[in-house]
């Protein structure tokens, strides 16, 4: 049995769908969910992670020098010692010690084709320009925004998707499983 930590900054709906997969899903028997950290203390996704008895933390991000954040941030990680990072729906862009200090342990899910659209708004880019299908995409995180080798990409169809709402939707509801099934095939692979 593995051990993952889950990083928010919002909502928490990626968050939510993996720790019911780690209760009655695909993730049953495969990991559990040692924490919830997030950089916003006000983050939905910390009350829902506390329903659902989950241990949380919060390491603030919001006016603070980048070098202390990074230091908390690895300070409180390692004593989880966690097999693997996911980043669900964390709107920092992590620092390079962080990265160095778990070296292919963190992965992260972007509503849009890293290949095409990295960074924030992909819904709205897939929206406003109009696609037919957008991909979701789960990949390791590198130094860079959205440039991490690419672990698997879901599609979504966007056909007679009329509003910005509609396409977010789709988009959340093939996130919602996706991500818990890529968990799943790292964590399967690695034990192999
Ligand atoms: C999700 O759509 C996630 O893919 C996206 O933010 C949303 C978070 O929702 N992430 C990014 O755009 C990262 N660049 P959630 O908090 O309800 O899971």
């Amino acid at each position: 049995m593995k051990n993952i930590v889950i990083f928010i900054s919002g909502r928490g709906s990626n968050m939510h769908a993996i720790l019911e997969s780690t209760k009655s899903g695909i993730l049953r028997d495969v990991c559990t969910v040692s924490a919830v950290i997030s950089n916003n203390a006000e983050a939905k996704g910390l009350e829902t992670a506390a329903e659902s008895g989950v241990e949380t933390k919060i390491v603030p991000s919001k006016n603070r020098d980048s070098e202390s954040y990074t230091a908390q941030l690895i300070e409180t990680v390692l004593v989880y010692n966690p097999d693997l990072i996911v980043l669900a729906g964390y709107m920092k862009i992590l620092k390079p010690a962080f990265i160095e200090a778990f070296s292919g342990k963190i992965i992260n899910i972007h509503p849009a084709d890293t290949k095409q659209h990295q960074g924030l708004h992909a819904y709205e880019w897939a929206f406003e320009n109009k696609l037919n299908k957008t991909y979701i995409t789960v990949h390791y995180v590198d130094a860079g925004v959205d440039t991490g080798v690419i672990i698997g990409q879901a599609e979504v169809d966007l056909t007679n998707a009329e509003t910005l709402a509609e396409v977010e939707k789709r988009g959340l509801a093939v996130e919602h499983t996706f991500y818990s099934r890529m968990i799943k095939k790292i964590i399967t692979q690695r034990e192999e």
